[in-house]
């Protein structure tokens, strides 16, 4: 038998690992298919179904429906009791509507592999580079939209806007600034009721993450917190605000402008899951507008997945996921230069428990 030549690769073990990329690709094409047409909800919780019946509920067709649910079974992800009958595992209950493993596979299927299908020509086109233009992006291109960013994709694509503001919403209290970030500060400061803001929480979106704020911190006056997010965002922050924010200020505009007079001079910024959407130019653009309104005292904090060392291939992956808008996560390292260019020296960094998540608090320089 012929000794396999060093560095030569194994071919049984090249096709195996090349095969499990394509078992992948068919698994969330027919998974993403089934949580469109809710055919996992068809499935009764005990028991089995007839694939027929399956189909007449859902409005397809049989033969299609076997395929696809044969090879399911194959992967585990469906049971089956009988030829032509399916039944629920663990895994199929999962990807039911509403379940979180369902968002994320649509999610997955909308903001990674439909923009990722168009790599090829991306890269031929600006070059093997990361986007260097918030207005060139693979999402645009998969959406039909190649010179929008990803807010003018998501303004044009309504439908994917919903999804993509549902899995915010869906992943919002992983971040969590309990026992990470101390307010405790604050009860210290110069400010009086009435008087200069406390937080201002910058794309703050639906206030959530302000709203649990207040309620760890109860000596933060809400009336003297805001949330500015783009005019749309806060329409539709009013249609259905949370009870306990109805005395924060929701403020139509953009990061990208001077800040309005009643969020000048705050005790904090806050920019909690909005930076890493963006380009290095825009952060320090957008920085450089805080630290103009910034008061001597004032702090920024930056809430964000932070690269570091041994980080989890699940953590790179969203990386290269939030790729295709344009969106980079970045160290503390990385942060700490552009908040140097935009006037800001880093005060400390505090770290989240379970996730990869952390604070970089700045203060003007
Ligand atoms: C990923 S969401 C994060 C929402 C919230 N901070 C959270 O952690 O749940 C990003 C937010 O940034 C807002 N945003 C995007 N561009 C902005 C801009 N130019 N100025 C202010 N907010 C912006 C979006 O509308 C959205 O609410």
């Amino acid at each position: 038998m012929a000794a396999q030549g060093a560095g030569r690769p194994n071919m049984r073990q090249a096709l195996e690992s090349a095969g499990a990329h394509f078992l992948n690709l068919v698994e969330i094409g027919i998974v993403k298919t089934f949580i469109d047409y809710k055919v996992f909800d068809q499935i009764v919780d005990e028991g089995d179904i007839a694939i027929s019946e399956v189909a007449v509920k859902v409005g397809g067709e049989e033969a299609l429906l076997e395929r696809f649910s044969n090879y399911l079974i194959a992967a585990g992800i469906l049971a089956s009791t009988a030829p032509g009958r399916i039944a629920h595992t663990e895994r199929s209950r999962a990807y039911r509507t509403g379940e979180i493993a369902a968002g994320f596979i649509v999610h997955v299927y909308n903001l990674f592999l439909r923009p990722m299908a168009r790599w090829t020509e991306y890269f031929e086109t600006n070059g093997l580079a990361e986007p260097k233009d918030a207005h060139k992006i693979p999402l645009g291109l998969a959406t039909g939209h190649p010179d929008s960013d990803m807010y003018g994709v998501l303004d044009a694509e309504p439908k994917l806007a919903v999804l993509f503001n549902r899995a915010q919403a869906g992943s919002a209290s992983i971040y969590s600034l309990k026992g990470v970030y101390d307010f405790g500060w604050l009860q210290k400061a110069p400010t009086q009721p009435g008087e200069r803001p406390a937080i201002v929480d910058i794309g703050g979106g639906s206030g959530l993450a302000l709203r649990d704020i207040l309620v760890d911190n109860p000596f933060v006056p809400p009336e003297q917190c805001a949330v500015l997010d783009l005019p749309k965002t806060i329409e539709q922050t009013k249609s259905q605000l949370n009870e306990d924010l109805r005395s924060v200020r929701l403020i139509g505009g953009t990061m990208f402008e001077t800040l309005p007079q009643p969020v000048r001079g705050a005790l904090i910024y806050q920019f909690r899951r909005v930076l890493s959407d963006f380009l290095d130019n825009a952060i320090v653009q957008a920085l450089k507008q805080v630290r103009e309104a910034c008061a001597p005292d004032s702090r920024v904090l930056i809430i964000e997945e932070l690269l570091h060392p041994n980080q989890s291939k699940f953590s790179l992956a969203q990386d290269i996921s939030v790729m295709n808008f344009g969106g980079k996560r970045r160290s503390e390292a990385m942060f700490r230069k552009l908040a140097a260019q935009a006037g800001f020296n880093v005060n400390a960094v505090y770290r989240g428990p379970a996730t990869d998540f952390g604070v970089v608090e700045l203060l003007p320089a």
